[in-house]
């Protein structure tokens, strides 16, 4: 018998909450709620594994979508869980959240039947708090340089090292193309909104200059150190030299828009732009590299932050147990071998990296293997719920520089203050 589908797609948490949490329409079987992210094709793929799981139960599902910010999408989660109401079964958390979301969302180690086990004991890690594994993951990210391998070739330039060779390729490429008559071109595009994405990318210049993670795995502020100095000097001559005004307020979505109409040498993104900078109505297709981000300096490291998502069952729920088998649907390893080929979504499964049919849809899955695997942490798991605090102060200093609203040393200092101000009587 065919389940009546009922996908709310249109639906936004944004509208439930204005509307006062709207309750799903009875249906055969349980209709459950998952919202999910909306950023490139996002909603779609979501959508499809959504209704493949309705399908094979009978039961029903809405796909909500939410906002493409990190930073807005968990104001709007803070909002419809701390009323408690059950509206949404299903929430797609960010790999920062557990410490901030636990007590909403139930142990869902009693509902996988130990698949937990197979995923990348690091996340499972991660989403685990006072022993409660409180979100599978879904999928993990990690941050990357995009390049256009034609710009390079044809001007005779190497994918560059250090940040220091970016800006420098990223400016003569630039400069090359505009006397050329491409008056449109930009050496480097990133997430340079104040924003959750400010924070992964600020954290990817300070570490890779070994300028460390904000605050250290003991809870320490560590951030005002010369090579975090050195990191955000660098950056601090980015804008309006080799990236638009604009990136001030850009976050994914708009530094895909500009580096995919061709507009751009070199693109800080998540692996989610490769599927699309790779689509058949790209205007750079074929013409795309993809690499680990530079060093700061020769003895600097590769640092891409750590990033993903993972699905959590609210405990406000009326059907927990249908929600979890949504949730073990969606993170199985048939859906995320689906969804890494689909959308260059990274599985959390560490067989899928070996995966033929996946390497092919995603050459780089195997080439930036370590990248992935060694990703930085932001710091939220020694920070707890006070990391939405702690990352808004980093990347408002961040912004600050880069819009030379603040000297670098001086930012620098007011942030190492403001967060030793903040742990004073600990996290
Ligand atoms: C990506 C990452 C997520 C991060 C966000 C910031 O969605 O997966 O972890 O917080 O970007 O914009």
């Amino acid at each position: 018998m065919k389940p009546a589908l009922n996908l709310a797609l249109g639906a936004s948490l944004a509208a439930l909450a204005a509307a006062g949490l709207a309750s799903p329409a009875a249906a055969q079987g349980v209709t459950v709620s998952i919202s999910c992210g909306a950023v490139g094709q996002e909603l779609e793929i979501c959508r499809q594994g959504a209704q493949a799981w309705a399908e094979e139960t009978g039961n029903t599902v809405n796909v909500v979508s939410t906002p493409n910010s990190s930073t807005e999408r968990l104001a709007l989660y803070q909002q419809l869980l701390a009323a408690g109401a059950g509206d949404i079964d299903v929430f797609q958390i960010d790999v920062i959240w557990p410490g901030i979301l636990a007590q909403h969302f139930i142990d869902l180690s009693e509902h996988m039947d130990g698949a937990e086990a197979d995923h990348f004991e690091a996340i499972v890690e991660n989403n685990t708090v006072d022993g409660r594994l409180v979100a599978m993951p879904w999928f993990t990210d990690a941050g990357l340089l995009y390049y256009r391998r034609d710009l390079l070739e044809r001007h005779g330039a190497s994918v560059p090292e250090t940040w220091e060779e970016l800006t420098e390729t990223a400016r003569m490429i630039q400069e090359a193309e505009r006397a050329d008559g491409n008056g449109q071109m930009w050496g480097f595009v990133f997430q340079g909104r104040a924003y959750e994405g400010l924070t992964c990318n600020a954290l990817e210049w300070v570490d890779a200059f070994g300028g460390g993670t904000i605050v250290d795995g003991d809870g320490n502020v560590t951030i005002n150190n010369p090579q975090a100095l050195a990191a955000f000097e660098l950056a601090a001559t980015w804008v309006g030299y080799i990236a638009p005004e604009g990136v001030l307020n850009y976050a994914e979505e708009e530094a895909r828009g500009v580096f995919q109409s061709g507009n751009a040498v070199f693109m800080r993104n998540w692996p989610y732009a490769w599927a699309l900078a790779e689509a058949e109505d790209s205007t750079i297709r074929g013409n795309v590299g993809v690499a680990a981000l530079p060093r700061g300096g020769e003895d600097g490291s590769n640092t891409g932050t750590l990033g993903g998502w993972q699905l959590a069952v609210s405990r406000y729920s009326a059907h927990p147990e249908v929600a979890a088998d949504l949730v073990r649907f969606l993170t199985s390893r048939e859906e995320q071998k689906r969804r890494a080929i689909e959308g260059a979504y990274n599985p959390t499964i560490a067989a899928l990296y070996e995966d033929e049919d996946v390497l092919a849809a995603n050459p780089f899955f195997g080439d930036l293997y370590d990248t992935f695997v060694n990703a930085v942490a932001r710091p939220s798991r020694q920070t707890g719920e006070s990391y939405n605090r702690v990352s808004n102060e980093f990347w408002n200093a961040a912004h600050d520089v880069l819009a030379r609203r603040a000297e670098p040393a001086a930012a620098l200092q007011r942030l190492e203050a403001d967060l030793n101000r903040m742990s004073r009587r600990g996290w």
